[in-house]
């Protein structure tokens, strides 16, 4: 029988990942298929239940549920519990499991175009929301040394640094004072909104004293090069959108699901013809 498997979100007609999941399915000759599902935060725990008792293997988890689907699951995996979010839930044992593959997909997509160990680079991360947290904790658990963060909001970045339960060295910074230091950093990470429409002619901090070679990923990919990745490339910085990160974290949900890896540069193909 057909597997069927989707994703939930509050709004989801624009995702992209129905396109990219339905072609993996083709591409391996998996008999599934991938769903979008609009579910009002009123109707999330009915949405959670009735999958299950439908017979849905697993689906992906969008803004606004990946924290509060939490309690509604079965199992969750630890790196996604002190992530606080979940956007990948996978069938086990008959039950929900819900996983964080945002962090890992970034980091898998950082490590192949970056070049090099990550364990002894010097990092700046940018923002103290969720993905920065999903970010952070991910790159802490896979032993990276050091990890500066810079916010505009101080308090923020403390607190998301300070309640990661794995070691890692580094300060929290006001914009101003990571701008003066930006020669210090090999990989500076891009994850706050700025960038992104309305504010696609802003960059979130100036890159005047970056490292040349430096690797500046922006987890943006709409539109396709920031104000931030153009800045940083005139500098002599290396630069990286966010789409791999979107294509990992899709690709990692797809391997849980079915055991299989999908060909990642067709993924990438995929949301970039969609992008125009
Ligand atoms: P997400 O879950 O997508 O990471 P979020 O949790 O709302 O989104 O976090 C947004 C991040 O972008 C935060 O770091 C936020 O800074 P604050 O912690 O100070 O709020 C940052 N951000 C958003 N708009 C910003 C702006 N106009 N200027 C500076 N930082 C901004």
């Amino acid at each position: 029988m057909r597997k069927l498997f989707g994703v939930i979100g509050d709004p989801i007609a624009h995702s992209m990942s129905p396109l990219m999941h339905n072609d993996a399915f083709a591409q391996l000759g998996i008999d599934g298929y991938y769903q979008p599902f609009h579910v009002k935060s009123a109707d999330l725990a009915a949405a959670v239940h009735g999958m299950k008792a439908i017979g849905v293997q697993g689906f992906n988890v969008t803004i606004p549920h990946k924290t509060a689907i939490m309690p509604l699951l079965d199992q969750i995996d630890p790196l996604a519990k002190a992530i606080g979010a979940v956007n990948t839930v996978v069938r086990e044992n008959g039950g929900w499991t819900g996983y964080n593959t945002d962090g890992a997909g970034f980091v898998q997509g950082l490590r192949e175009e970056c070049g090099g160990p990550l364990e002894d680079k010097r990092v700046l991360l940018i923002g103290a929301g969720g993905a920065a947290r999903a970010i952070y904790y991910t790159l802490a658990s896979e032993k990276v040394n050091q990890i500066d963060i810079a916010n505009r909001t101080l308090e923020k970045a403390a607190s998301l640094a300070e309640s990661c339960p794995y070691s890692v060295a580094g300060t929290v910074k006001t914009t101003q004072e990571a701008e003066a230091e930006l020669a210090a950093y090999d990989i500076i990470i891009q994850t706050t909104s700025i960038g992104m429409l309305p504010l696609i002619e802003a960059a979130p901090l100036s890159v005047e004293n970056i490292k040349p070679g430096a690797f500046v990923s922006d987890i943006i990919y709409n539109p396709f090069e920031t104000k931030l990745l153009q800045e940083a490339k005139k500098q002599g910085a290396r630069i990286q959108n966010g789409l791999k990160m979107f294509v990992y974290q899709g690709a990692l949900a797809f391997e849980k699901w079915t055991g299989q890896t999908p060909d990642i540069e067709r993924m990438a193909d995929i949301v970039r013809h969609q992008l125009g």
